[in-house]
């Protein structure tokens, strides 16, 4: 069989070092790591992220913005380092790149307003989270999160919260179609672009080696949406970025009218790449995606268990328990029960409650004669009496009728109400007759096509219903995302998910979905930057606005879209206060009007300036991160507080000298997931660690910022 480049290179490294000859074997070994094996493509291609938003200070690398009215040209590309600002001006000289020297311009000076700083890989950053807005309809469950950003930064800030324990991340990214779907240093990547599929796949590998440091390694699935522009590209760099895992493509219809195209076949369908990461598996669906011939049957089991009502424990004597000792009456003919009586006083003699005509009465009495008590009080009984969750029965011993209580324990009856056991009928007394419902699932096929993966009327049309008037180029359809992550996390109720290429918020509105259907706390991360489309970019910049311009960021994706419709789902209304008009369909029913009882909060992304950093400012901007990586529920430490914190599910230490107040009010609060300590001493961090036990304990630097430091290129090598 054929080798690989790289097994013959093991090959001779072995070789030379059996011969002895190290100098020999590390020389191939450094040969090997200066080259590339598998997909070819450009790494290094540098990619730079403008930070709008940022204040510009002295040592930024910057852009100077075109005036207002003009168009983005290559003076706007050039980079230029701040040297200094004095008042409103700030003195440039041009900032030369180790890759592009591209600015030989003389030193200027320019207004700080036209004024855009840049990442560049070898410049650190320091990324936080500004709130802008939250719903809330959840009462305590987790909250939905949507950031405004540039996903790069905004995973390299997840990093800090959630490392190895997301449980999907559903991306749908831009498929470089080459009809300006997307942009690389700003830029609009066209057909005409030679380096497009190299931008694309240095693009996508930067962010998918963050988004496998974020995947739990034990169990996690990757699902990445993509058409036939870059699904073979994709596919190999994904087989290069995860090669131990099980990566399959599913074929999608997302409409099949086609879309024709003179000489070619019609174009009807999308891919989906699922790689599962350590023991995740694909679970059973309800139908096999492809057609009808096989769908999910719904089996019974076994009937379930019913107890007998009297508690069986030595020590369940009459008077152990409050209202534990009662009668019941059963009809002495019949032997089914009539009624429930009142419970008695410890002092009251049993024979003395008078026992209503043609009934007769049974009290918890003990295999030995003695009196005991039943399981449940005379209110729980009767309220079971009337559903028919309690049933008397009747056996003949020794000529004499013996009468027994049974009754179905409160875990049978939750699950009967919550229809995972089913009523199948009622016996002659009215007690119910049921079983546990197994549902048989469906391996599903690789090929899916479902009317309600239509992108069109489920995803666009959907859209326009919940903000009307409003547009968005390309959404996935509702039902299409809600499918695809219900085979990975359907069985999972307490799931994170993550999409950062988020869009118009589909993922999240159908994680919202799979809770509604099964009460589950699932929760899901959206990021999408804030980009408008050309025609929007062109009418805008006619109108004199530029990106970070509040009239520009209100028509981004973001702020237009992803937040205002994941409020219109949450609480049913459209922007303008109307009830949204329509009914969701398939697997889950209901009025769009009625919303879920859901929490959800925004934030935009936000880059601070070191000197805010020196001087151990900026709480606030990191305060978010922290409130995430509890749990994103209850609340949130918005600011520094004096000495220390504590929170619902996190607590804060500011101050050491608070210390000890400090452990007491943690160890009185057990529903703490984790605590912060602020400090640059090592030894005060590991002491108060020591204290709290196995409780997660998160060190703080002092310039908190310090700790959210994000190096760009050097994290994802
Ligand atoms: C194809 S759309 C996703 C559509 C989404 N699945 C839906 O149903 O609405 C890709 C989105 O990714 C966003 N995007 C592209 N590059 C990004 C980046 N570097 N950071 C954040 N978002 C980005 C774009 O704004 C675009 O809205």
């Amino acid at each position: 069989m054929a080798q690989t480049a790289q097994a013959q290179i093991q090959d001779m490294i072995e070789r030379a070092s059996r011969l002895g000859d190290d100098v020999l074997a590390s020389e191939i070994r450094a040969f090997a790591a200066s080259r590339q094996f598998g997909l070819v493509f450009e790494h290094n291609r540098p990619e730079r992220m403008r930070l709008y938003g940022k204040a510009v200070s002295a040592g930024d690398v910057v852009q100077v913005l075109p005036e207002r009215g003009k168009k983005e040209g290559a003076a706007s590309k050039l980079l230029w380092l701040v040297d200094a600002i004095c008042g409103s001006t700030a003195s440039l000289t041009a900032y030369r790149t180790n890759s592009y020297n591209e600015n030989d311009e003389e030193p200027r000076q320019a207004n700080v307003d036209d004024l855009v700083a840049v990442a560049e890989y070898d410049q650190p950053i320091y990324a936080g989270l500004r709130e802008t807005g939250r719903v809330e309809r959840g009462g305590d469950k987790p909250y939905q999160v949507v950031i405004n950003g540039e996903n790069y930064h905004a995973l390299e800030s997840l990093l800090f919260c959630y490392a190895g324990k997301v449980d999907c991340i559903y991306i749908d990214p831009p498929y470089n179609s080459g009809a300006k779907d997307w942009k690389y240093n700003n830029d609009y990547v066209d057909g005409s672009d030679e380096y497009r599929h190299s931008k694309w796949l240095a693009m996508m590998e930067r962010r998918l080696k963050l988004a496998k440091k974020l995947l739990n390694p034990a169990s996690s699935v990757l699902i990445v949406a993509i058409d036939e522009k870059e699904y073979l590209r994709l596919g190999l760099l994904l087989e290069q970025l995860f090669p131990s895992c099980g990566s399959e493509m599913i074929t999608t219809v997302i409409s099949a009218k086609g879309v024709a195209r003179a000489g070619q076949f019609s174009r009807v369908e999308e891919y989906l790449f699922f790689v599962r990461i350590g023991e995740a598996e694909i679970g059973l669906g309800a139908d096999n995606m492809l057609d009808n011939t096989r769908n999910s049957k719904e089996k019974l089991g076994k009937d379930v268990d019913w107890l007998g009502m009297r508690r069986r424990e030595p020590s369940a004597v009459r008077g152990a328990r409050k209202d534990q000792f009662y009668p019941v009456f059963v009809d002495s003919e019949t032997g089914f029960i009539k009624s429930i009586g009142d419970s008695i006083a410890d002092n009251v003699e049993r024979n003395s409650v008078p026992c209503p005509e043609g009934c007769d009465a049974v009290w918890p009495l003990r295999k030995n004669g003695t009196e005991g008590i039943w399981g449940i009080t005379p209110s729980t009984a009767r309220r079971d009496l009337s559903k028919g969750y309690i049933r008397s029965s009747v056996t003949q011993r020794k000529g004499m009728r013996n009468i027994t209580i049974k009754y179905l324990p409160e875990g049978t009856v939750n699950a009967i109400e919550s229809g995972s056991i089913r009523i199948v009928g009622r016996n002659e007394d009215g007690s119910v007759i049921c079983s546990y419902r197994v549902e048989k699932g469906v391996i599903p096929k690789r090929v899916w096509n479902k009317k309600s993966h239509n992108a069109e009327t489920h995803g666009s049309l959907l859209i326009g219903a919940l903000l009307p008037e409003r547009k968005f180029s390309y959404p996935k359809s509702l039902y299409a995302v809600e499918d695809a992550l219900s085979f990975v996390i359907r069985n999972n109720p307490n799931a994170l998910v993550l999409d950062f290429f988020s869009g118009s918020g589909t993922t999240a509105h159908a994680v919202m979905r799979l809770n509604h259907q099964d009460g589950g706390h699932r929760r899901c991360i959206c990021v999408t930057n804030n980009e408008v489309s050309e025609v929007e970019e062109k009418e805008l910049t006619k109108q004199g606005y530029r990106h970070g311009d509040p009239e520009w960021e209100h028509f981004g994706i973001c702020e237009y879209i992803t937040k205002p419709r994941i409020r219109a789902a949450i609480t049913g209304r459209t922007p303008d206060g109307d009830p949204i008009k329509g009914d969701y369909k398939f697997t889950d029913e209901f009025p769009m009007a009625d919303g879920f009882e859901e929490n959800a909060v925004f934030f935009d992304l936000t880059y601070q300036n070191p000197d805010a950093v020196e001087l151990g400012a900026a709480f606030e901007e990191v305060a978010p991160l922290l409130w995430l990586r509890a749990g994103a529920r209850g609340r949130m430490i918005g600011h520094e507080e004096r000495g220390f914190a504590v929170a619902d599910t996190y607590a804060v230490l500011f101050d050491y000298s608070c210390v000890r107040e400090f452990v007491g009010s943690v160890r009185s609060k057990p529903a703490l997931s984790c605590v912060f300590i602020v400090t640059d001493d090592a030894g005060r961090f590991a002491s108060v660690k020591a204290e709290l036990g196995d409780l997660e304990c998160v060190r703080l630097y002092e310039s908190y910022l310090r700790s959210f430091k994000i190096a760009a290129e050097d994290a994802v090598r």
